[in-house]
This record gives structure tokens, C-alpha cells and sequence, in this order.
């Protein structure tokens, strides 16, 4: 996006997605994989650079660390113990792929909406052949879309702000998944909390009952886990608990309060 494109996006009442998804992975994000990540982190680990300690929860990276992102992501898999995981979302494939290699157990599969991002996916990856899909988030729901235990966004839901685009991505993470969602996003760039919490009491998700937790991983990312049933975590209520120690961004909490005011919310339910 040229600056002059930049200025006048930011002015501007409704917004873009972030980014021209077509082009995406030409555009940015193979330069970003390789400048800002594979600089600093090990973005690939392969079987037994990885291990999984149940006692803890925790995984440990042996070698190279690996970013606090894909470490919670790790973590929920391991703490969770779903028989599938899919990414919606899933780029490169990095992510997907290592949940794969460190619980060889786990059916895993992934989707996204740039047929780039699924080609840098299986160049990195020829074994996630056969298990990725096109799949726009934002479409209505698709039966075609592979179900799973745990469904899981990192980095997705944070920069589609489309008219209400991100509220039906969120109801349909919650369709495609049989148990749970865990979403690992700049907690900035919507207010999450806020938003699900009003499509919970707007009856808006499949689940008859959808509990809100924080979790963080041992590397310190947070991350907002959706669970069909009650666990025993912390209770998210309010975006404030995710934002806590975060240095605010203006710009961003301004765009997230409009994004939640372009969703309607109605047929409150009946008191019983
Ligand atoms: C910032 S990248 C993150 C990719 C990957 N999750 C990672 O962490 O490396 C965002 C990804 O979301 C995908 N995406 C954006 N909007 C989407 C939608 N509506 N449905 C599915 N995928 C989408 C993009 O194509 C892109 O691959």
C-alpha cells in the first residue's frame, strides 16, 4: 500500500482488511517470515526439537527458541489433548506444521484464503499435502470445512475489519469447531472480549454455552480460549484484563470501537 493510500485509509470512517490477501504473501509476508521471524526463532522444528511436558504444561525448544506466539499455541495443544486441530488462517503453514511434528497423534489440517499463502505453505511443508484448503473465513459457514476439536487463528482475526466481516469470522470459528477456540491475536485490533461477549448473549454462536478464558503461554503471549465447556481457568470479562501492560495504540482501540459498533445485537433471550 503506497503511503499517500496509507494516510488516507487511516482517515477514512470504514475500514480495509489490513492487507490485499491476493498478493499477500508477494507482497509481505514472505519478506516479514524470513526478516522478522526466522531471524530471531526457529519458525520450523521438526520431530524432537520440540518436547511437551505434561506435568507443566510447558514446551520446551531445544536449539533455537521459538516465538511466544506459536509456544502458547503448542502449550493449548498439549494442555487440551483435542484428537483434531485446524488452523484457519494457517499462511505458511509453519504453525500447523509443528503442532503436527511435536503430537505426531493429532489429525491436523489448515485453511486460508490466499492460494499463495497455501503454496509457501506446502513448500515448507510437503507433508501438509492432502490436509490444507481455501478456505475464507468470512464466507458463510461451509459443511465442506473440516471440523476439529480445536480451531485455532493466530494473527488473522486482528486484521479483517471489513464491515462485520470479523464477527462472522468469530461465529464461524466457533460452527467449525467441535470444542474449542483459541485465538492469538494483537488484542488491540478488536475488542475480542467485548464482541464475543455480545454475539454470546445475541445467541449469534452455534454453542448453546461458549466460556471466555485467558491463557497465557510460558513464553508470555496471551491468547483468548472459547470452550463449550467450563474449565478451570481465568474468566476473561472484559478486554482490560488482555490489554494489561500493553502500551495502547490510539489508533487502533479507536478503529476496534468502531468495528463493535457496526454489530447488531437483538432477540436478547427470553427470560425463563
Ligand atoms: C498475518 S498472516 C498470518 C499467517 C499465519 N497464521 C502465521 O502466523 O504465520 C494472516 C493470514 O490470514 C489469512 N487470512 C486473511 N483473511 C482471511 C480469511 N477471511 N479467511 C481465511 N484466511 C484469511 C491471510 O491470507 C494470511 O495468510
Amino acid at each position: 500500500m503506497s503511503v499517500f493510500r496509507q494516510l488516507f485509509y487511516k482517515n477514512r470512517k470504514y475500514y480495509d482488511d489490513d492487507f490485499d490477501w491476493d498478493n499477500y504473501t508477494q507482497d509481505s509476508y514472505h519478506r516479514r517470515l524470513q526478516k522478522d521471524v526466522e531471524t530471531e526463532y526457529r519458525a520450523i522444528s521438526t520431530e524432537g526439537q520440540l518436547t511437551f511436558d505434561a506435568s507443566t504444561g510447558h514446551v520446551t525448544s531445544h536449539g533455537a527458541p521459538i516465538h511466544p506466539n506459536q509456544q502458547l499455541i503448542l502449550e493449548m495443544v498439549g494442555q487440551l489433548q483435542p484428537e483434531t486441530v485446524h488452523e484457519v488462517g494457517c499462511g505458511g503453514g509453519d504453525h500447523i506444521a509443528n503442532v503436527g511434528a511435536l503430537y505426531p497423534q493429532v489429525m491436523v489440517s489448515g485453511g486460508d484464503r490466499g492460494a499463495t499463502q497455501l503454496e509457501l505453505a506446502l513448500q515448507r511443508h510437503p507433508e501438509l499435502q492432502g490436509r490444507l484448503g481455501l478456505q475464507d473465513i468470512t464466507m458463510p459457514f461451509s459443511h465442506r470445512w473440516p471440523k476439529a476439536d480445536l480451531i485455532y487463528t493466530q494473527a488473522v482475526i486482528m486484521h479483517i475489519h471489513t464491515a462485520v466481516s470479523h464477527f462472522v469470522a468469530l461465529a464461524n470459528l466457533v460452527r467449525q469447531a467441535n470444542k474449542y477456540v483459541l485465538l492469538v491475536e494483537n488484542q488491540q485490533c478488536h475488542n475480542f472480549v467485548r464482541d464475543l461477549q455480545s454475539m454470546i448473549d445475541g445467541g449469534h454462536l452455534e454453542w448453546e454455552e461458549a466460556n471466555l478464558y485467558m491463557v497465557e503461554g510460558s513464553g508470555g503471549a496471551r491468547g483468548i480460549l472459547i470452550s463449550r465447556a467450563p474449565l478451570e481457568l481465568p474468566v476473561l470479562r472484559s478486554d482490560l484484563q488482555l490489554r494489561e501492560g500493553v502500551r495502547a495504540s490510539a489508533r487502533r482501540l479507536k478503529r476496534s470501537d468502531e468495528d463493535s459498533a457496526r454489530g447488531l445485537f437483538g432477540f436478547g433471550k427470553a427470560a425463563g
